[in-house]
């Protein structure tokens, strides 16, 4: 029978997370074209994800983990407990990407909850509460357009059914592509309530590396709000048509992005507003012909649900502007909305507490990317340890890089906030 729970944490491997974080990253791995390195591409639901998932799944069952899939597709890995009888100390994160990745985002906190649970078996320690290791389906929301959905869908935000309905760019539904790829699930989306949830993650920006400190406590995330904005004009000759007769999509599109930098740039919304058209589609696309249709995103992110609110009313009167002014239909639908979400302040303070007695400098931050973790928050206390990146902490990008001595600090600050999680009553 193995020991319970020493005082002392004892120290994760960390030569083996960045192995397994190296083998993981090879599923999905392609040649980025601009920057010439190996980025990973495993968009939630593909082949690729599906190839992922059971390798991870492999690593879970090898550790001794019992393995159970939802209906959304989220996985769940159970370590028991000394008290059965405990609700479980979740950690958990994503293993899905962007088609432009590194291998951290999200894979560190998986493979480094992993990383616990094994170090935990190498020291024969039994926790008192079960240890539950969770990955869940697109996060990222890049192929079905809306992010956390299968923690959100988990914590109850989304309707399973409105998500399995969910289509990516080819019209192929969650739910199908979930089946296509054996994740459809048998387990209740709405089993687990765990005693607390904590999420290691990359930073995924600079400022934990500007400041020299080793980790992050994550004090919460900002305000997110997606749309998709559909303009229609007519396509017409573009070598005939006079320039004032035009009804010219593309135009207004382009007028959509100069205005969101415009505002963000402005003050008037916060030093801290980001606002980004990252795609933007045009119809029918052609050199000779003016645009019809412009079909873009807009990603909004502030730390201030008001000032959020400002910024889409300040958005819906441009659109309705550049409509008049372009001579083109404006339309357009939410794809994701989530407000400021903070973070429970006893864990952070578990966090901070663990990071000191690491040795390690941590300082608080907000979260300027959404994380599963804001989801898991209206269930149970919740927060996150970020690591810091190198390169500015570029992230979406195949650079996105944290050295091995990095992502070693967070998962053991992980391990420590786990241990003292999981052994109160
Ligand atoms: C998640 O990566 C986000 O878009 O913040
Ligand atoms: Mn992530
Ligand atoms: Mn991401």
């Amino acid at each position: 029978m193995a020991k319970t729970l020493s005082v002392e944490a004892p120290r994760i491997d960390g030569a083996r997370l960045s192995r397994t974080l190296a083998e993981l990253g090879r599923v999905g791995a392609y040649k980025d074209e601009a920057t010439g390195l190996t980025g990973v591409r495993r968009l939630a639901l593909s082949a690729a994800d599906g190839q992922g998932r059971r390798l991870v799944i492999g690593w879970f069952k090898a550790a001794g983990l019992k393995v159970s899939v939802d209906r959304i597709g989220n996985v769940y890995a159970r370590r028991a407990g000394a008290d059965e009888s405990l609700a479980p100390v979740m950690m958990g994160s994503h293993i899905d990407s962007v088609p432009t990745a590194g291998r951290f985002d999200g894979c560190l906190g998986v493979l480094g909850a992993l990383e616990v649970v094994r170090t935990l078996d190498d020291a024969g320690l039994r926790t008192r509460r079960p240890l539950t290791v969770a990955f869940f389906t697109e996060e990222e929301g890049c192929r079905f357009g809306t992010d956390m959905l299968g923690s959100a869908v988990a914590t109850g935000r989304i309707p399973l059914e409105k998500a399995y309905g969910f289509r990516d760019k080819d019209g192929l539904s969650v739910r199908d592509e979930l089946a296509k790829i054996g994740f459809l699930g048998t387990a209740d989306v709405r089993a687990v309530k765990p005693h607390a949830y904590l999420e290691c993650h990359i930073e995924q920006g600079p400022i934990l590396r500007r400041h020299g400190a080793d980790i992050g406590v994550v004090q919460g995330v900002q305000a997110i709000s997606w749309r998709e904005v559909v303009f229609t004009g007519k396509s017409a000759h573009a070598g005939t048509t006079p320039m004032d007769l035009r009804r010219d999509a593309g135009v207004a599109a382009a007028r959509l992005s100069l205005e969101l930098r415009r505002m963000a740039g402005s003050g008037r919304f916060g030093a801290q507003m980001r606002a980004t058209v990252g795609s933007v589609l045009l119809g029918p696309g052609m050199v000779n012909v003016v645009a019809g249709t412009a079909r873009c995103t807009v990603d909004l992110r502030n730390p201030a649900d008001a000032k959020m609110a400002a910024v889409e009313r300040h958005l819906d009167a441009f659109l309705k502007k550049v409509g008049r002014e372009e001579g083109v239909k404006v339309s357009w639908r939410q794809t994701a909305k989530t407000p400021h979400v903070p973070f429970d302040a006893g864990v952070q303070t578990v966090i901070a507490d663990a990071a000191a007695r690491l040795g390690l400098s941590a300082e608080p931050i907000l979260s300027g990317a959404g994380h599963d973790a804001q989801e898991w928050s209206r269930l149970c206390p919740t927060a996150m340890v970020f690591v810091p990146g190198e390169y500015d902490g570029i992230s979406h990008n195949p650079r996105e890089f944290s050295t091995p001595k990095q992502c070693a600090d967070g998962v053991n600050v992980l391990l420590a906030a786990a241990l003292a999680l999981a052994e109160r009553a």
